[in-house]
């Protein structure tokens, strides 16, 4: 019986790479960057399955592209904005993702940048490496406290409350927003956006992305905030308006930002955010650390190989396929 047949759109870590290899026939995308649109299309014909980045548009003419023996779309991210779940739902393709594991991980690195945005530790640097530092200035890069202060968490999933448990142990008061969180934790304050806003020194975006948080941050968010305010985002990089993040760092509306993610992403180098000092932006790596990359590439093969068994994917994001 022949081996299914997939594609898939970047190179995995080992041991994944070899163990999904030996699995099925597949055709390994070799490029740095994704395969533009045309070759995606042309790659997906014919395929029982596909392995894709976050970077990769899977809409409804992809799968069509595939063709009717398409069982599995597997995701090497936990977001699936990337992906038309309504399209594959309707087609009966169940899709995964990977939940779970980079929570950690990523919640390390939201508190990473809110301690360097807060602290100026980017600033600092490039003012070193400017030949500035002439001596110990009693004001010179003054930043912000963090223990102590007020963190407000919008989108209180998995990361959002990884990052509470951080904030825990800087004793700070944690106010919350999310519409979907019904469930009970006496260490945050669950209130509503126009509080939280108002209220918090550090504010940090852990929702996904969707018709609701798109731009979910914008001139009238940015402007109810302190102007001390610190923005972190590494959830999408569409939920700020990020005209309206310029314009509030430039004309100190709030104090900073710190971003991991980014509308378009990557963000071109000539974009007016890079001019600015109080924003440190990095290239979406909250998850990228060893370790979690090389489950998370484990956990989309897991994915994959179910799905081509015909079986239950271990992390499926539609499971009405399987009620249908
Ligand atoms: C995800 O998995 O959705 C993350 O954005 C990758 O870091």
């Amino acid at each position: 019986m022949p081996k299914p047949n997939v594609f898939v759109t970047r190179r995995l870590p080992e041991p994944s790479l070899t163990r999904l290899l030996e699995a099925v026939e597949a055709e390994v995308w070799p490029e740095e960057l994704p395969p533009d649109r045309e070759t995606l299309l042309a790659k997906t014909v014919e395929r029982d399955g596909l392995l894709c980045l976050l970077t990769d548009q899977i809409d409804a003419e992809v799968i069509d592209a595939a063709g009717p023996q398409l069982k599995v779309i597997s995701n090497c991210a936990v977001g699936v904005d990337n992906v038309d779940l309504a399209a594959a739902t309707q087609r009966g393709i169940p899709v995964g993702n990977t939940p779970g594991i980079l929570t950690e991980t990523t919640a390390d690195f939201a508190f990473a940048l809110l301690m360097s945005a807060a602290r100026r530790v980017v600033e600092g640097d490039r003012y070193v490496r400017a030949g500035k530092w002439q001596t110990w200035g009693l004001t010179t890069l003054l930043g912000e406290d963090i223990h102590g202060a007020t963190l407000g968490i919008i989108g209180y999933g998995r990361i959002g409350q990884a990052m509470a448990r951080r904030a825990a142990g800087f004793e700070m008061r944690v106010l919350v927003f999310d519409p979907n969180f019904n469930g009970v934790d006496d260490e945050v304050l669950k209130t509503d956006l126009t509080a939280l806003l108002s209220e918090s020194d550090f504010i940090s975006l852990h929702t996904p992305l969707n018709k609701d948080t798109h731009h979910l941050i914008g001139a009238s968010e940015l402007a109810q905030m302190k102007p001390s305010a610190i923005l972190i985002n590494t959830a999408r990089g569409p939920v700020v308006d990020p005209d309206a993040l310029y314009t509030a760092l430039k004309e100190g509306q709030i104090a900073r930002a710190a971003l991991d993610v980014t509308e378009p992403e990557p963000v071109p180098a000539d974009h007016p955010l890079l001019t600015l000092d109080n924003l440190i932006i990095a290239p979406h790596i909250a998850s990228a650390s060893q370790a979690t990359r090389g489950k998370m590439a484990a956990m989309a093969v897991d994915n994959l190989l179910a799905g081509l068994a015909g079986e239950q994917l271990p992390n499926c994001v539609n499971p009405q396929v399987y009620s249908g």
